[in-house]
Protein backbone atom coordinates (compact mmCIF):
# COMPACT_ATOMS: atom_id res chain seq x y z
CA UNK A 1 0.00 0.00 0.00
CA UNK A 2 1.72 3.27 -1.16
CA UNK A 3 0.78 5.92 1.50
CA UNK A 4 1.47 9.29 0.77
CA UNK A 5 2.15 11.81 3.70
CA UNK A 6 1.57 15.70 3.61
CA UNK A 7 2.87 17.37 6.58
CA UNK A 8 1.50 20.71 7.52
CA UNK A 9 4.10 23.22 8.60
CA UNK A 10 3.94 26.68 6.83
CA UNK A 11 2.46 28.49 9.72
CA UNK A 12 3.40 31.40 11.52
CA UNK A 13 3.51 29.55 15.05
CA UNK A 14 2.71 33.12 16.65
CA UNK A 15 1.99 32.08 19.69
CA UNK A 16 5.57 30.90 19.45
CA UNK A 17 6.83 34.53 20.03
CA UNK A 18 9.83 33.31 17.94
CA UNK A 19 12.22 34.47 15.22
CA UNK A 20 12.26 30.48 13.99
CA UNK A 21 9.63 28.50 12.56
CA UNK A 22 7.42 26.66 15.17
CA UNK A 23 8.26 23.48 13.46
CA UNK A 24 12.19 23.74 13.74
CA UNK A 25 11.86 24.38 17.54
CA UNK A 26 13.00 21.05 19.25
CA UNK A 27 12.09 17.82 21.58
CA UNK A 28 14.94 15.97 22.78
CA UNK A 29 17.49 17.62 20.13
CA UNK A 30 15.23 17.00 17.44
CA UNK A 31 13.44 19.41 15.46
CA UNK A 32 9.51 18.78 16.03
CA UNK A 33 8.98 18.43 11.67
CA UNK A 34 11.24 15.33 11.69
CA UNK A 35 9.38 14.09 14.89
CA UNK A 36 6.31 14.15 12.60
CA UNK A 37 8.05 13.02 9.50
CA UNK A 38 9.85 10.05 11.03
CA UNK A 39 6.62 8.82 12.39
CA UNK A 40 5.54 9.13 8.83
CA UNK A 41 8.07 7.38 7.37
CA UNK A 42 7.86 4.36 10.20
CA UNK A 43 4.63 4.13 9.05
CA UNK A 44 5.45 3.04 6.14
CA UNK A 45 4.58 6.02 4.09
CA UNK A 46 6.57 6.11 0.63
CA UNK A 47 6.12 10.10 -0.25
CA UNK A 48 5.89 12.25 2.37
CA UNK A 49 5.16 16.17 1.01
CA UNK A 50 6.12 18.98 3.57
CA UNK A 51 4.48 22.39 3.18
CA UNK A 52 6.26 25.03 3.90
CA UNK A 53 5.78 28.72 4.11
CA UNK A 54 6.72 30.72 7.13
CA UNK A 55 10.81 30.63 7.62
CA UNK A 56 10.83 27.94 4.59
CA UNK A 57 14.52 28.29 3.82
CA UNK A 58 15.05 27.25 7.94
CA UNK A 59 12.80 24.62 7.42
CA UNK A 60 13.69 22.79 4.43
CA UNK A 61 17.61 23.02 5.37
CA UNK A 62 16.82 21.32 8.41
CA UNK A 63 14.68 18.98 6.61
CA UNK A 64 17.71 18.38 4.47
CA UNK A 65 20.22 18.21 7.03
CA UNK A 66 18.37 15.66 8.56
CA UNK A 67 17.93 13.07 5.65
CA UNK A 68 20.30 13.87 3.13
CA UNK A 69 22.36 10.76 4.10
CA UNK A 70 19.88 8.97 4.73
CA UNK A 71 17.52 5.60 2.62
CA UNK A 72 14.40 8.42 3.08
CA UNK A 73 16.04 11.50 1.19
CA UNK A 74 14.23 10.46 -2.13
CA UNK A 75 10.89 10.09 -0.23
CA UNK A 76 10.73 13.29 1.17
CA UNK A 77 9.77 16.62 -0.73
CA UNK A 78 9.30 20.46 0.35
CA UNK A 79 6.18 22.28 -1.21
CA UNK A 80 5.81 26.04 -1.00
CA UNK A 81 2.88 27.85 0.39
CA UNK A 82 3.57 31.16 -0.41
CA UNK A 83 -0.10 32.53 1.13
CA UNK A 84 -0.92 31.11 4.09
CA UNK A 85 -4.52 30.66 3.95
CA UNK A 86 -5.28 27.60 6.55
CA UNK A 87 -5.01 24.20 6.85
CA UNK A 88 -7.10 23.63 3.67
CA UNK A 89 -5.55 25.72 1.96
CA UNK A 90 -1.69 23.92 2.38
CA UNK A 91 -3.42 20.71 1.84
CA UNK A 92 -4.78 22.57 -1.83
CA UNK A 93 -1.15 23.64 -2.33
CA UNK A 94 0.25 20.05 -1.76
CA UNK A 95 -2.33 18.55 -3.95
CA UNK A 96 -1.95 20.49 -7.01
CA UNK A 97 1.92 21.01 -6.46
CA UNK A 98 2.59 17.82 -6.62
CA UNK A 99 0.05 16.08 -8.81
CA UNK A 100 -1.79 13.49 -6.32
CA UNK A 101 -5.24 12.60 -6.88
CA UNK A 102 -5.07 9.50 -6.38
CA UNK A 103 -4.23 6.90 -3.11
CA UNK A 104 -4.28 6.87 0.31
CA UNK A 105 -3.19 10.17 1.89
CA UNK A 106 -2.36 10.61 5.71
CA UNK A 107 -2.64 14.68 6.20
CA UNK A 108 -0.27 15.64 9.41
CA UNK A 109 -0.09 18.56 11.75
CA UNK A 110 3.78 19.63 11.78
CA UNK A 111 3.10 20.96 15.33
CA UNK A 112 1.61 16.95 16.22
CA UNK A 113 5.51 15.45 17.64
CA UNK A 114 4.14 12.75 19.79
CA UNK A 115 2.14 10.57 17.04
CA UNK A 116 3.16 7.56 17.03
CA UNK A 117 3.62 5.73 13.87
CA UNK A 118 1.41 2.56 14.72
CA UNK A 119 -1.24 5.00 14.87
CA UNK A 120 -0.57 6.36 11.80
CA UNK A 121 -0.37 3.02 9.65
CA UNK A 122 -3.50 2.11 11.23
CA UNK A 123 -5.13 4.56 10.38
CA UNK A 124 -4.10 4.80 6.87
CA UNK A 125 -5.32 1.59 6.38
CA UNK A 126 -8.88 2.41 7.45
CA UNK A 127 -9.48 4.51 4.56
CA UNK A 128 -7.72 2.27 2.00
CA UNK A 129 -9.26 -1.37 2.79
CA UNK A 130 -12.54 0.25 5.17
CA UNK A 131 -14.08 2.01 2.65
CA UNK A 132 -14.30 4.79 3.79
CA UNK A 133 -13.77 8.33 2.24
CA UNK A 134 -11.72 10.11 5.32
CA UNK A 135 -10.92 9.53 8.99
CA UNK A 136 -10.00 11.77 11.09
CA UNK A 137 -7.92 11.20 14.72
CA UNK A 138 -10.10 12.03 18.00
CA UNK A 139 -8.28 12.33 21.41
CA UNK A 140 -9.37 13.91 25.23
CA UNK A 141 -6.87 15.99 26.60
CA UNK A 142 -7.41 17.44 30.26
CA UNK A 143 -7.32 20.93 28.45
CA UNK A 144 -9.44 20.80 25.46
CA UNK A 145 -9.30 24.52 24.85
CA UNK A 146 -7.87 25.48 21.59
CA UNK A 147 -8.46 22.25 19.36
CA UNK A 148 -11.02 21.54 17.04
CA UNK A 149 -14.07 19.85 18.28
CA UNK A 150 -15.79 17.19 17.42
CA UNK A 151 -19.35 17.05 17.25
CA UNK A 152 -21.50 13.45 16.79
CA UNK A 153 -24.67 12.32 15.11
CA UNK A 154 -27.19 10.50 16.88
CA UNK A 155 -26.07 7.43 15.80
CA UNK A 156 -22.54 8.28 16.75
CA UNK A 157 -20.68 9.10 13.77
CA UNK A 158 -19.16 12.52 13.38
CA UNK A 159 -21.09 15.05 11.90
CA UNK A 160 -18.46 18.04 11.94
CA UNK A 161 -15.45 19.72 13.37
CA UNK A 162 -16.46 23.09 14.96
CA UNK A 163 -12.47 25.36 15.49
CA UNK A 164 -12.46 27.04 19.46
CA UNK A 165 -13.20 29.92 18.12
CA UNK A 166 -16.21 29.40 16.07
CA UNK A 167 -17.81 27.45 19.47
CA UNK A 168 -20.59 28.76 20.92
CA UNK A 169 -19.74 28.99 25.19
CA UNK A 170 -22.14 25.79 25.15
CA UNK A 171 -20.19 23.37 22.29
CA UNK A 172 -16.93 24.69 24.05
CA UNK A 173 -18.30 23.76 27.34
CA UNK A 174 -19.96 20.04 26.31
CA UNK A 175 -17.78 18.64 23.52
CA UNK A 176 -14.64 17.67 24.94
CA UNK A 177 -13.55 15.14 22.01
CA UNK A 178 -11.23 16.97 20.11
CA UNK A 179 -9.36 16.79 16.42
CA UNK A 180 -5.63 15.49 16.99
CA UNK A 181 -4.56 17.04 13.53
CA UNK A 182 -4.30 13.66 11.92
CA UNK A 183 -6.30 12.67 8.80
CA UNK A 184 -6.67 9.97 6.74
CA UNK A 185 -8.31 10.70 2.81
CA UNK A 186 -8.71 8.68 -0.39
CA UNK A 187 -6.66 10.59 -2.22
CA UNK A 188 -8.50 10.81 -4.94
CA UNK A 189 -11.77 12.13 -2.63
CA UNK A 190 -9.82 14.60 -1.11
CA UNK A 191 -8.29 16.23 -4.61
CA UNK A 192 -11.84 16.51 -5.94
CA UNK A 193 -13.14 18.63 -3.05
CA UNK A 194 -10.54 20.43 -1.31
CA UNK A 195 -10.99 22.99 -3.39
CA UNK A 196 -15.26 23.55 -1.97
CA UNK A 197 -13.13 24.23 1.56
CA UNK A 198 -14.66 27.99 2.13
CA UNK A 199 -12.76 30.39 4.59
CA UNK A 200 -16.67 31.68 5.95
CA UNK A 201 -15.30 31.27 9.30
CA UNK A 202 -13.99 33.00 12.82
CA UNK A 203 -10.64 33.03 11.32
CA UNK A 204 -11.81 33.79 7.34
CA UNK A 205 -8.95 30.70 7.18
CA UNK A 206 -9.80 27.33 4.96
CA UNK A 207 -10.07 24.95 7.31
CA UNK A 208 -9.11 21.23 6.51
CA UNK A 209 -11.29 20.12 9.21
CA UNK A 210 -14.81 21.16 6.99
CA UNK A 211 -13.38 18.05 4.69
CA UNK A 212 -16.09 16.18 6.88
CA UNK A 213 -19.08 17.88 6.43
CA UNK A 214 -17.93 18.76 2.88
CA UNK A 215 -17.19 14.48 1.71
CA UNK A 216 -20.27 13.80 4.29
CA UNK A 217 -22.46 15.84 1.70
CA UNK A 218 -21.35 13.88 -1.49
CA UNK A 219 -22.40 10.65 0.24
CA UNK A 220 -19.21 9.66 1.47
CA UNK A 221 -18.36 7.85 4.89
CA UNK A 222 -15.84 9.56 6.98
CA UNK A 223 -15.01 8.06 10.77
CA UNK A 224 -13.96 9.11 13.83
CA UNK A 225 -10.72 6.98 15.61
CA UNK A 226 -10.03 7.77 19.15
CA UNK A 227 -6.85 7.54 20.22
CA UNK A 228 -6.67 6.09 24.03
CA UNK A 229 -3.62 7.42 24.94
CA UNK A 230 -4.22 11.56 24.79
CA UNK A 231 -0.56 12.18 25.13
CA UNK A 232 -0.30 11.27 21.64
CA UNK A 233 -2.91 13.74 20.08
CA UNK A 234 -1.41 17.04 21.88
CA UNK A 235 0.05 20.32 19.44
CA UNK A 236 2.83 22.41 20.56
CA UNK A 237 1.19 26.04 20.00
CA UNK A 238 3.48 27.72 23.05
CA UNK A 239 7.01 27.13 24.70
CA UNK A 240 4.61 26.26 28.11
CA UNK A 241 3.26 23.45 25.65
CA UNK A 242 7.21 22.38 23.88
CA UNK A 243 8.51 21.63 27.45
CA UNK A 244 5.19 19.71 28.43
CA UNK A 245 5.83 17.50 25.25
CA UNK A 246 9.54 17.01 26.05
CA UNK A 247 8.83 16.07 29.29
CA UNK A 248 6.21 13.33 28.24
CA UNK A 249 8.64 12.62 25.48
CA UNK A 250 11.70 12.17 27.80
CA UNK A 251 9.28 9.82 30.17
CA UNK A 252 8.31 7.49 27.18
CA UNK A 253 12.39 6.87 25.85
CA UNK A 254 13.38 6.48 29.09
CA UNK A 255 10.49 3.84 30.34
CA UNK A 256 11.58 2.15 27.53
CA UNK A 257 15.14 2.01 28.22
CA UNK A 258 14.56 1.35 31.68
CA UNK A 259 12.39 -1.96 30.01
CA UNK A 260 15.32 -3.19 28.04
CA UNK A 261 17.50 -3.01 31.05
CA UNK A 262 19.19 0.57 31.51
CA UNK A 263 19.10 1.93 34.69
CA UNK A 264 18.44 5.54 35.65
CA UNK A 265 19.81 7.32 38.87
CA UNK A 266 16.89 9.29 37.96
CA UNK A 267 15.03 9.24 35.27
CA UNK A 268 13.57 12.60 35.12
CA UNK A 269 16.68 14.12 35.11
CA UNK A 270 17.92 12.75 31.70
CA UNK A 271 17.32 13.59 28.34
CA UNK A 272 17.91 10.76 25.74
CA UNK A 273 17.16 11.28 21.95
CA UNK A 274 14.64 9.21 20.08
CA UNK A 275 17.37 8.17 18.14
CA UNK A 276 19.44 7.19 20.63
CA UNK A 277 20.55 2.95 21.59
CA UNK A 278 21.83 2.84 25.68
CA UNK A 279 22.50 -1.39 26.07
CA UNK A 280 21.83 -3.50 29.26
CA UNK A 281 23.43 -2.69 32.27
CA UNK A 282 24.72 0.57 31.70
CA UNK A 283 23.72 3.44 34.34
CA UNK A 284 22.49 6.82 33.03
CA UNK A 285 23.32 9.39 35.93
CA UNK A 286 21.63 12.92 36.63
CA UNK A 287 21.82 15.38 34.18
CA UNK A 288 22.87 13.42 31.36
CA UNK A 289 21.81 14.66 27.39
CA UNK A 290 22.12 12.19 24.52
CA UNK A 291 21.55 14.02 21.18
CA UNK A 292 21.45 12.73 17.94
CA UNK A 293 22.39 9.19 16.99
CA UNK A 294 24.11 8.01 19.81
CA UNK A 295 24.59 4.16 20.67
CA UNK A 296 26.26 3.45 23.66
CA UNK A 297 27.32 0.18 24.39
CA UNK A 298 26.76 -2.55 27.28
CA UNK A 299 27.90 -1.89 31.41
CA UNK A 300 28.82 2.16 30.72
CA UNK A 301 28.33 4.64 33.20
CA UNK A 302 27.19 7.71 31.71
CA UNK A 303 27.29 11.31 33.36
CA UNK A 304 26.62 13.21 35.81
CA UNK A 305 26.88 16.31 34.14
CA UNK A 306 27.58 14.42 30.39
CA UNK A 307 26.09 15.95 26.86
CA UNK A 308 26.53 13.68 24.15
CA UNK A 309 25.61 14.54 20.74
CA UNK A 310 26.24 11.41 18.07
CA UNK A 311 28.73 9.38 19.94
CA UNK A 312 29.01 5.60 19.71
CA UNK A 313 30.54 3.83 22.37
CA UNK A 314 31.82 0.35 23.17
CA UNK A 315 31.15 -1.80 26.26
CA UNK A 316 31.95 -0.97 29.50
CA UNK A 317 33.08 2.60 28.79
CA UNK A 318 32.98 5.52 31.73
CA UNK A 319 31.81 8.79 30.33
CA UNK A 320 31.93 11.75 33.38
CA UNK A 321 31.11 14.75 33.24
CA UNK A 322 31.61 15.22 30.04
CA UNK A 323 30.71 17.15 26.84
CA UNK A 324 31.65 14.96 23.86
CA UNK A 325 30.73 15.58 19.87
CA UNK A 326 30.62 13.34 16.77
CA UNK A 327 33.10 10.90 18.57
CA UNK A 328 34.10 7.16 18.38
CA UNK A 329 34.84 5.35 22.06
CA UNK A 330 35.97 1.55 21.29
CA UNK A 331 35.51 -0.49 24.47
CA UNK A 332 36.74 0.65 28.18
CA UNK A 333 37.29 3.65 27.51
CA UNK A 334 37.09 6.37 30.33
CA UNK A 335 36.73 10.06 30.03
CA UNK A 336 36.21 12.73 32.43
CA UNK A 337 35.24 14.36 35.04
CA UNK A 338 35.46 17.36 32.95
CA UNK A 339 36.73 16.77 29.33
CA UNK A 340 35.18 17.41 25.74
CA UNK A 341 35.90 15.47 23.16
CA UNK A 342 35.53 17.00 19.62
CA UNK A 343 34.69 16.00 16.01
CA UNK A 344 36.93 13.52 14.53
CA UNK A 345 37.86 11.81 18.11
CA UNK A 346 38.53 8.08 18.37
CA UNK A 347 39.41 6.62 21.32
CA UNK A 348 40.51 2.81 20.73
CA UNK A 349 40.18 0.14 23.49
CA UNK A 350 40.94 0.95 27.09
CA UNK A 351 42.09 4.61 26.45
CA UNK A 352 41.85 7.33 29.00
CA UNK A 353 41.09 11.16 28.45
CA UNK A 354 41.12 12.49 32.35
CA UNK A 355 40.31 15.73 33.79
CA UNK A 356 40.15 18.78 32.11
CA UNK A 357 41.33 17.48 28.94
CA UNK A 358 40.40 18.46 25.22
CA UNK A 359 40.99 16.27 22.49
CA UNK A 360 40.12 17.02 18.96
CA UNK A 361 40.24 14.82 15.47
CA UNK A 362 43.19 12.53 17.06
CA UNK A 363 43.52 8.95 17.42
CA UNK A 364 44.19 7.59 20.97
CA UNK A 365 45.72 4.03 20.72
CA UNK A 366 44.65 1.52 22.67
CA UNK A 367 45.54 1.63 26.79
CA UNK A 368 46.86 5.19 26.00
CA UNK A 369 46.32 7.78 28.63
CA UNK A 370 45.88 11.22 28.54
CA UNK A 371 44.89 11.59 32.40
CA UNK A 372 45.57 15.26 33.03
CA UNK A 373 44.99 19.38 31.35
CA UNK A 374 46.00 18.41 28.14
CA UNK A 375 45.14 19.74 24.54
CA UNK A 376 45.33 16.83 21.98
CA UNK A 377 44.76 18.27 18.41
CA UNK A 378 45.66 16.39 14.54
CA UNK A 379 47.31 13.69 16.73
CA UNK A 380 47.66 9.85 15.82
CA UNK A 381 48.59 8.30 18.99
CA UNK A 382 50.11 4.53 18.92
CA UNK A 383 48.96 2.27 22.01
CA UNK A 384 50.58 2.83 25.19
CA UNK A 385 51.21 6.27 25.09
CA UNK A 386 51.77 7.94 28.60
CA UNK A 387 51.15 11.75 28.48
CA UNK A 388 52.29 13.45 31.35
CA UNK A 389 50.06 16.48 32.89
CA UNK A 390 49.64 19.50 30.89
CA UNK A 391 51.18 18.61 28.42
CA UNK A 392 49.76 20.15 24.73
CA UNK A 393 50.30 19.57 21.01
CA UNK A 394 50.40 23.24 19.51
CA UNK A 395 49.09 22.40 16.36
CA UNK A 396 48.12 25.69 15.41
CA UNK A 397 50.45 28.02 13.86
CA UNK A 398 47.98 31.07 13.45
CA UNK A 399 47.39 29.86 9.76
CA UNK A 400 47.37 26.47 9.38
CA UNK A 401 46.64 22.88 11.61
CA UNK A 402 49.82 20.68 11.27
CA UNK A 403 49.76 17.24 12.51
CA UNK A 404 51.45 15.11 15.20
CA UNK A 405 52.30 11.33 15.91
CA UNK A 406 53.35 9.61 18.96
CA UNK A 407 54.65 5.95 18.97
CA UNK A 408 53.62 3.14 20.84
CA UNK A 409 54.61 3.15 24.49
CA UNK A 410 56.19 7.00 24.73
CA UNK A 411 55.95 8.45 27.86
CA UNK A 412 55.67 11.97 27.26
CA UNK A 413 56.95 14.26 30.05
CA UNK A 414 54.68 16.63 31.72
CA UNK A 415 54.26 19.73 30.64
CA UNK A 416 55.55 18.55 27.14
CA UNK A 417 55.14 21.29 24.07
CA UNK A 418 54.83 19.44 21.00
CA UNK A 419 55.16 21.57 18.18
CA UNK A 420 53.65 20.25 15.18
CA UNK A 421 53.90 19.28 12.60
CA UNK A 422 56.78 16.74 14.74
CA UNK A 423 56.78 13.08 15.03
CA UNK A 424 57.71 11.42 18.21
CA UNK A 425 58.63 7.59 17.55
CA UNK A 426 57.75 4.62 19.44
CA UNK A 427 59.63 3.75 23.28
CA UNK A 428 60.50 7.33 23.06
CA UNK A 429 60.76 9.80 26.22
CA UNK A 430 60.22 13.37 26.01
CA UNK A 431 61.93 14.97 29.35
CA UNK A 432 59.06 16.76 31.50
CA UNK A 433 58.77 20.79 30.69
CA UNK A 434 60.25 20.14 27.08
CA UNK A 435 59.43 21.76 23.78
CA UNK A 436 59.41 19.41 21.03
CA UNK A 437 59.69 21.32 17.75
CA UNK A 438 62.13 18.40 16.11
CA UNK A 439 61.08 14.45 15.25
CA UNK A 440 62.04 12.81 18.23
CA UNK A 441 63.34 8.72 16.54
CA UNK A 442 62.34 5.29 18.14
CA UNK A 443 63.72 4.54 21.41
CA UNK A 444 65.33 8.33 21.95
CA UNK A 445 64.97 10.58 25.06
CA UNK A 446 64.42 14.27 23.71
CA UNK A 447 65.08 17.47 26.35
CA UNK A 448 64.88 20.49 25.75
CA UNK A 449 64.95 22.66 28.91
CA UNK A 450 67.85 24.65 30.52
CA UNK A 451 69.94 23.32 33.26
CA UNK A 452 69.01 24.41 36.79
CA UNK A 453 70.89 26.43 39.06
CA UNK A 454 70.92 26.16 42.63
CA UNK A 455 72.09 29.13 45.00
CA UNK A 456 72.63 28.19 48.04
CA UNK A 457 71.74 30.46 50.98
CA UNK A 458 69.71 32.38 48.42
CA UNK A 459 66.91 33.46 50.83
CA UNK A 460 68.69 34.45 53.78
CA UNK A 461 70.51 37.09 51.69
CA UNK A 462 67.67 38.34 50.02
CA UNK A 463 66.20 38.66 53.45
CA UNK A 464 68.82 40.81 54.58
CA UNK A 465 69.15 43.08 51.47
CA UNK A 466 65.41 44.01 51.55
C1 LIG B 1 -5.63 22.73 14.12
C2 LIG B 1 -7.03 22.28 13.72
C3 LIG B 1 -7.81 21.89 14.97
C4 LIG B 1 -7.06 20.82 15.72
C5 LIG B 1 -5.63 21.25 16.03
C6 LIG B 1 -4.85 20.08 16.56
C7 LIG B 1 -7.56 23.54 11.71
C8 LIG B 1 -8.34 24.66 11.15
N1 LIG B 1 -7.70 23.35 13.02
O1 LIG B 1 -5.76 23.90 14.91
O2 LIG B 1 -9.10 21.41 14.61
O3 LIG B 1 -7.74 20.51 16.92
O4 LIG B 1 -4.97 21.70 14.82
O5 LIG B 1 -3.61 20.48 17.07
O6 LIG B 1 -6.89 22.83 10.99
N2 LIG B 1 -0.41 25.34 8.70
C9 LIG B 1 0.01 25.45 7.40
N3 LIG B 1 -0.53 26.42 6.60
C10 LIG B 1 -1.50 27.26 7.03
C11 LIG B 1 -1.93 27.14 8.37
C12 LIG B 1 -1.38 26.17 9.18
O7 LIG B 1 0.88 24.68 6.96
O8 LIG B 1 -1.93 28.09 6.25
C13 LIG B 1 0.20 24.30 9.58
C14 LIG B 1 0.86 24.86 10.82
O9 LIG B 1 2.25 25.10 10.56
C15 LIG B 1 0.65 23.75 11.84
C16 LIG B 1 -0.60 23.04 11.36
O10 LIG B 1 -0.84 23.47 10.03
O11 LIG B 1 1.74 22.85 11.87
C17 LIG B 1 -1.80 23.37 12.24
O12 LIG B 1 -1.98 24.77 12.25
P1 LIG B 1 -2.30 25.54 13.61
O13 LIG B 1 -2.44 26.98 13.30
O14 LIG B 1 -1.37 25.14 14.67
O15 LIG B 1 -3.77 24.95 13.90
P2 LIG B 1 -4.52 24.88 15.28
O16 LIG B 1 -5.10 26.19 15.61
O17 LIG B 1 -3.66 24.24 16.29
CA1 LIG C 1 -1.58 23.66 16.36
Amino acid sequence: MDVTAIILAAGEGTRMKSNHAKVSHQILGKPMACWVIDAALAAGCTRVVVVVGSHSDEVRALISAAYKDTPHAAAIECVEQIERLGTGHAVRVALEETGIAEGPVVVLNGDLPLIQAETIRTFASTVAEGGHAGAILTFTPPEPFGYGRIELAENGSVNRIIEQKDCTPEQAAELTECNAGCYAFDGALLAAHVGEITSDNAQSEYYLPDMVEILKDHGHSVTIFHCDDYRDGLGVNSRAQLAELTGIARGRINARLMAEGVTFIDPAQAWISPDAQIGRDSVVWPQTHLIGACRIGEDCQVGPNTRLTNVVAGNGCTIDETVAIDVVLENNVSCGPRCYLRPGTHMLDGSKAGTHVEIKKSTIGEGSKVPHLSYIGDTTMGSGVNVGAGSITCNYDGKNKHATTIGDRTFIGSDTMMVAPVNIGADAITGASSCITRDVPDGALAIERSDQRVLEGYTERRRARL
